[in-house]
């Protein structure tokens, strides 16, 4: 068993329960929380089973400080969180701007604080995402972390930029804080087991859930937004990584954190797999890889869409130690497999 604990924030959601799995399986004594605004308590009861342990829980809400305070009381072994409780609909954010700057600033700023107050609290890994890039210019592709931050197409997106910023300011202020951001590109898949995934409410935004409802036959046809971009084959390239690598960084960068005299304070890293794949090459990889058909139709273009972006995750690879590396018929298997489990198909 390693030392203190790991606290995560929206344990129940994509990416958190799969960083749950990979933190136990890693060793660390972990405490999730979550207010089940956007997820679900089956997901604990799935860690549960994938892990065969108990997980430390607390049903609560990070942007209620009082709430959230609770935690610490309970667990004062925390040293490092993993923040991933927030809003991410891209498309609410713009019609609902107020609810994404309360939420997602106030639940940091409250993590920020409960840290300070205890010097043993020196780690926190934030959730952010290749969206503080925008359309990266063409000789910025591969992304790198020192390619420039656009100006945030959604409030969304603003609330990652600027809680990059707050951590930054945070760390020069309070010598006993060690931060990671993580920019993630688009995470797919769901773990090997079939006990967790991604659950989407209603009519699918992103492309894979999107894919394997419509395999399932709750969704008539996949919808490609565009193709007539400037791409090989007119549609939208992105960098899509398996989401059990993506919690496997997770712990790299919470080991990373609690380092003793770790001297870079604030650190970002890009997580990709450093290729890129076009909208119709995943969707030919998905029929391949699982043999079922898949009604698609090009449609127009999605306002608001990147034409092309993927990472290069060179520094991930070589500070955290860490590889994005399952193949893409592989994670699409596991994300058909998982819809299957979700529908009670055979
Ligand atoms: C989106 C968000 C991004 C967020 C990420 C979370 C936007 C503009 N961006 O990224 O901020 O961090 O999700 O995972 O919403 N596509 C189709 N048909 C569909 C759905 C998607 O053709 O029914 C295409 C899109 O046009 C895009 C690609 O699939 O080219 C990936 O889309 P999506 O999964 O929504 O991710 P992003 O747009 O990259």
């Amino acid at each position: 068993m390693k030392e203190g604990r790991v606290l995560v924030t929206g344990a129940a959601g994509y990416i958190g329960s799969h960083t749950v799995v990979e933190l136990v399986n890693a060793g660390y004594e972990v405490v999730g929380v979550d207010n089940f605004s956007n997820s679900s308590p089956d997901m604990l009861k799935g860690i549960e089973r994938i892990t065969g342990k108990r997980i430390p829980f607390m049903e609560l809400d990070c942007s209620d400080r009082t709430q959230f305070a609770k935690v610490f009381e309970q667990y004062p072994d925390i040293t490092a969180s993993i923040h991933f409780a927030a809003c991410k609909a891209v498309g609410e954010s713009v019609r609902q701007p107020l609810k994404y700057f309360e939420n997602n600033l106030s639940s940091l700023l409250h993590l920020i604080e409960l840290s300070v107050e205890d010097s043993r609290r020196r780690g926190i890994v934030f959730s952010s995402s290749c969206t503080v890039y925008g359309e990266p210019d063409p000789e910025n592709l591969p992304v790198r972390e020192d390619a420039p931050v656009k100006p945030a197409t959604s409030p969304y997106g603003r609330t990652k930029q600027m809680n990059e910023e707050i951590l930054r300011d945070c760390v020069n202020a309070y010598p006993s804080l060690n931060v990671i951001a993580l920019r993630y590109f688009n995470p797919i898949g769901a773990h090997p087991s079939a006990l967790i995934g991604e659950m989407p409410l209603g009519v699918p935004q992103n492309l894979v859930p999107y894919i394997t409802q419509t395999a399932a036959g709750i969704r008539k046809e996949l919808k490609i937004f565009g193709n007539d971009y400037p791409t090989p084959d007119g549609t939208c390239i992105r960098d899509y990584i398996y989401v059990c690598d993506l919690a496997k960084a997770h712990v790299a960068a919470v080991a990373k954190v609690l380092e003793d005299g770790n001297n870079d304070r604030f650190d970002i890293f890009n997580l990709g797999t450093g290729t890129g794949l076009s909208v119709l090459e995943l969707v030919n990889h998905f029929i391949k890889a699982t043999g079922v058909n898949l009604p698609y139709s090009f449609g127009p273009r999605r306002e608001g869409d990147i034409v092309k972006v993927w990472a290069d995750p060179a520094k991930a690879n070589k500070e955290l130690g860490w590889k994005a590396d399952t193949p893409v018929d592989d994670v699409l298997r596991s994300a058909w497999a998982w819809e299957k489990k979700v529908r009670g198909i055979e």
